[in-house]
């Protein structure tokens, strides 16, 4: 019995990553897929992948700096599957910004891909999910959100808005069966921290090094690690759950 028959899940930033391999992993048990990003190239392997599985995927150029687009992946959720029944809110971008240089731009960008996207991508999949009567939304939490280290202030308030978002939903739409909850992930060498670390003169192997001494289960996260708990939070399993924060991190604590 696959856990996620009869499901169709959202979720911005498939095309990379945990949303990647979230996707793939959605489709193999049983869910119909629409994967939100920028990149049709990365979205168009993942359904080939999907589809000689048997599985069906769908792609929605989403640009989260545009809220009409963010209502557009939902929207278009729901005009090709007919319903959303899951949301699983990956797209982040994650800049150096101290709180002592960072400038008005960085933090427009941060705030509103991290967090006014998810804030508006929420609202018309609550406004869908009612219809359904329920449906479950995971944010993308970081250690960061509880203060987090001196070079990521903005990127840290953005996580620590998405936090009290999901407090906000699971405080308030429960009653409608409409859950909520935050995943916390660690540290991982995706393609948005290798290209940032990049910019700095780190390799991958140097940052790995380097994680593995810092975290204290000795290495970084991979998208696989997260996986199972992805799967729980979307299957009918979970159903009485909302409001909770998981954090699969490795021991990271700033
Ligand atoms: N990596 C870590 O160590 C770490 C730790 C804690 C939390 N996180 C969280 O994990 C998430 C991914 O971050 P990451 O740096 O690891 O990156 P990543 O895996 O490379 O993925 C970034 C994703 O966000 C999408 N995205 C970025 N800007 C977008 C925009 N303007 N419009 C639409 N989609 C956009 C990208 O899609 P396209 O390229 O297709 O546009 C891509 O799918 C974020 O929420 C981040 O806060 C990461």
């Amino acid at each position: 019995m696959k856990r996620l028959e009869g499901k169709v899940i959202a979720i911005s930033g498939g095309t990379s990553g945990v949303g990647k391999a979230a996707a793939e992993a959605f489709a193999n048990e049983g869910a119909k897929v629409v994967i939100g990003g920028r990149d049709h190239i990365k979205a168009e392997e993942t359904i080939q992948k999907i589809k000689e599985k048997g599985g069906d995927a769908l792609f929605v150029h989403t640009e989260l700096r545009d809220v009409e687009d963010c209502k557009k992946l939902i929207l278009q959720t729901v005009e090709h599957y007919g319903k959303i029944d899951g949301l699983f809110n990956y797209a982040g971008v994650t800049p150096i910004s101290a709180l002592d240089s960072c400038d008005v731009d960085t933090f427009n960008d941060v705030m509103n891909i991290n967090f006014r996207a998810s804030f508006f991508c929420c609202q018309e999949a609550i406004l869908q999910m009612r219809k359904i009567g329920g449906g479950s939304i995971v944010l993308t939490g970081s250690m960061h959100a509880w203060g987090g280290e001196k070079d990521r202030a903005a990127y840290a308030c953005s996580k620590g808005a998405l936090l009290t978002l999901m407090e906000h939903i699971a405080n308030n739409y429960a009653n409608e069966q409409i859950r909520c909850n935050y995943l916390t992930l660690g540290w991982l060498p995706t393609e948005g921290e290798l290209a940032l670390r990049s910019q700095y003169g780190e390799t991958e192997e140097q940052l790995r090094s380097r994680a593995a001494g810092y975290i204290p289960m000795g290495r970084m996260q991979e998208p696989y690690d997260y996986i199972e708990i992805l799967i729980y939070l979307m299957s009918d399993e979970s159903k009485m759950m909302t409001g909770s924060t998981l954090k699969v991190a490795g021991g990271l604590r700033f």
